[in-house]
């Protein structure tokens, strides 16, 4: 999937070693300059008493040694401790003005990006009231219906004076609204299906749902690359979790096969229920499920959606999704809009990706596209580099990748024109010969591909 030049990884592995060796090193004289100081860290007897001389506590009497707790100045144990404070000081906070960047306005396709400065490398960063217009092109917004439009912002309006901004209340008890019920059916209209169910947040519904259909004795197979939502999902249902090759069909099959023969381990007895578990299209990857070929091995369905209404955890105890909301959806799903162009460019922006030599995940018709940055360097020499040319992108790093796959996420949405992808392809042709990511040779004829396409215009 990903093809890693050899070189690049070896780079790679360079730049993180080489950070990892300065980092400690700078530990190690902080440590030095830090013993002379009173430490902020002290060590406690768990009964917490403060009466502990270095032996004994005199609270509790106890001399056991082992079950210190570490306690800094303000009296809580530190949040984070060992490589993953590390991490943190040492490497992300070095890049963190990448991250979480905030926004001042609906992230339409061009939005507001709030500036910010740092008096201390970073470490700690300032907004300030200025604003740049960026291009976006970092938000899941892949149908542009995020800003206001003509068509669904005055129904929504209308819903939010009915209604109000929540019902206050979970959609058993007295947050259900006539809303939510077309919500419902149109949903399942529109997917083809007998019935749908209504979660306010994606995270909630693949967390809560899969604990609600599986337990124990039940066997998940999960794509290996599935997102963390149906990872702490599977995990809290309690079921055997076993994995497939990321969007590899034969192999679910073999998977499959074993797992039926074999049964559940030690008592061999037939799974009570298996379910296997894919993503419509992956986020990380840009790339859509072969589901054709997945329900095709197997091929076995079954009405769950009562069920869920009775026992889904985020169904009967969550309060139900904010009126306005379900309108806004409502009026997405009915709103005439033409999807066709939003396919074509998404195809026009992959295909001219590859030809500049970048390393591009996902398919063809993919609305995300990861370019592969790799080198740590070129992480923030990316993000800022684009910024600067006012265009917003979003990279990804370590923890969310394996170490050395980090890559910027660009996300295309049906709100942006013609004339801004063409700007977004040149700006980030531009930066990634400044930053040296075109892993690739270039394809010679494609080269003047933006005044081609200029020309065309
Ligand atoms: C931080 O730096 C800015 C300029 O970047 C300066 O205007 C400001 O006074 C500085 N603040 C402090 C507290 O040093
Ligand atoms: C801090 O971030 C800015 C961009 O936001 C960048 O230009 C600058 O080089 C960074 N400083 C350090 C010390 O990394």
């Amino acid at each position: 999937m990903v093809r890693l030049p050899y070189l690049t990884a070896l780079t790679t592995l360079f730049s993180y070693g080489l950070l990892f060796a300065f980092g400690q090193l700078r530990d190690f004289f902080r440590r030095i300059l830090d013993a002379r100081k009173p430490s902020n860290l002290k060590v406690r007897c768990p009964c917490l008493s403060p009466a502990w001389d270095l032996r004994i506590c005199l609270a509790c009497r106890s001399v056991s040694r082992r079950s210190l707790l570490l306690i800094s100045s303000q009296g809580y144990a530190p949040i984070c401790l060992g490589l993953e404070d590390f991490y943190t000081r040492r490497l992300y906070l070095r890049i963190q003005d990448c991250f979480g960047r905030p926004i001042a306005s609906a992230p339409d396709a061009w939005f507001d990006v709030v500036e910010r400065y740092s008096n201390d490398s970073n470490k700690t960063l300032h907004r300030t009231s200025k604003t740049s217009k960026c291009l976006n092109l970092g938000s899941y917004n892949y149908l542009g219906f995020a800003a206001a439009d003509e068509y669904c912002t005055p129904r929504v309006i209308e819903s939010l004076k009915k209604y109000s901004a929540s019902t206050c209340s979970v959609r058993v008890d007295g947050g259900n609204t006539k809303l939510h019920i077309e919500l419902e059916e149109l949903v399942a209209k529109f997917v083809g299906k007998p019935a749908a169910i209504l979660f306010g947040m994606g995270y909630v519904t693949n967390s809560a749902i899969i604990p609600a259909v599986i337990g124990k004795g039940g066997l998940i197979i999960s794509d290996s690359l599935n997102h963390n939502s149906i990872v702490n999902g599977a995990r809290g249902s309690g079921a055997t979790v076993r994995v497939f090759q990321h969007n590899n069909p034969a192999h679910l099959e073999d998977v499959l096969r074993e797992q039926i023969a074999g049964g559940q381990p030690r008592t061999h007895r037939p799974w009570k229920k298996i379910i296997v578990i894919v993503e419509g299209i992956y986020s990380m990857e840009g790339e859509l499920c072969k589901l054709p070929e997945i329900i095709s091995v197997c091929k076995k369905y079954k009405e769950i959606i009562h069920h869920l209404k009775r026992t889904c955890p985020a169904h009967i105890y969550a309060t139900s999704m904010s009126p306005p909301a379900v309108q806004q959806v409502i009026s997405a799903i009915k709103e005439p809009r033409n999807l066709l162009k939003f396919e074509r460019t998404a195809i026009f922006s992959v295909q001219s990706f590859k030809k500049w030599g970048f390393e591009v995940l996902g398919d063809n018709d993919s609305p995300v596209m990861p370019i592969m940055l790799y080198n740590p360097a070129k992480i923030p020499a990316f993000s800022r580099e684009c910024l600067r040319q006012n265009v917003a992108v979003v990279t990804v790093a370590f923890p969310a990748t394996p170490l050395l796959l980090a890559r910027a996420r660009i996300c295309i949405s049906a709100s942006h024109s013609r004339e801004d992808l063409i700007k977004g392809l040149e700006v980030i042709s531009k930066v990634g010969d400044l930053v040296g990511i075109k892993y690739f040779p270039v394809e010679q004829e494609k080269t003047t591909d933006v005044k081609k396409l200029k020309k065309i215009e």
